[in-house]
């Protein structure tokens, strides 16, 4: 991998987070009464998702969608069956309770995404057409579902007013 090549996966990565990051600010200025400070951090987590998505073309990681979504079973699938189980391993150890609970939850839900992707992935493969329907993510612990908010999400135990449609 050239320099520049590794250099645009970190600046990929760095203005990823910054992203999400300024949106967390904007959110907690929203909350303090700060609204002209919130519209910044908005304006600029906007700002940093056009860099992310500059680089990102650039790297080259961006293909078909029938590529795309095998890329994205294999993510998921590696977080969900490695990442996350030695990361909640090691919070136990650490005690840290607040960790055990976010990697607990992220990784119950990136096994739901790989398994939404396969069927995904299976229906692009028989040629299918997919059905229309609607997601369903929780505010909570990110639970994705399809056609309808569940009474109660199966993760976390948020009611169905959690749920949102991401669109
Ligand atoms: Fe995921
Ligand atoms: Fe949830």
């Amino acid at each position: 991998m050239s320099e520049t090549i590794k250099n645009l996966k970190e600046a990929f990565a760095g203005e990823s987070q910054a992203n999400r990051r300024y949106l967390a600010f904007a959110r907690k200025a929203e909350d303090e009464g700060y609204l002209q400070i919130a519209k910044f951090f908005k304006a600029a987590a906007e700002a940093e998702t056009v860099h992310a998505l500059n680089h990102l073309r650039i790297i080259g990681e961006v293909n078909s969608t029938t590529d795309n979504v095998k890329a994205a079973i294999s993510g998921e699938t590696h977080e969900f069956k490695t990442m996350y189980p030695e990361f909640i391993d090691l919070a136990n150890k650490e005690g840290n309770k607040q960790a055990v609970w976010s990697f607990s939850v992220a990784n119950k839900v990136e096994k739901i995404h790989a398994n939404l992707l396969a069927k995904i992935n299976a229906v692009l493969e028989e040629g299918k057409k997919l059905d229309n329907f609607d997601y369903y993510v929780c505010k909570v612990c990110g639970n994705t579902v399809e056609y309808s908010a569940p009474e109660k999400c199966p993760i976390c135990g948020a009611s169905k007013e959690q749920f949102f449609k991401p669109y």
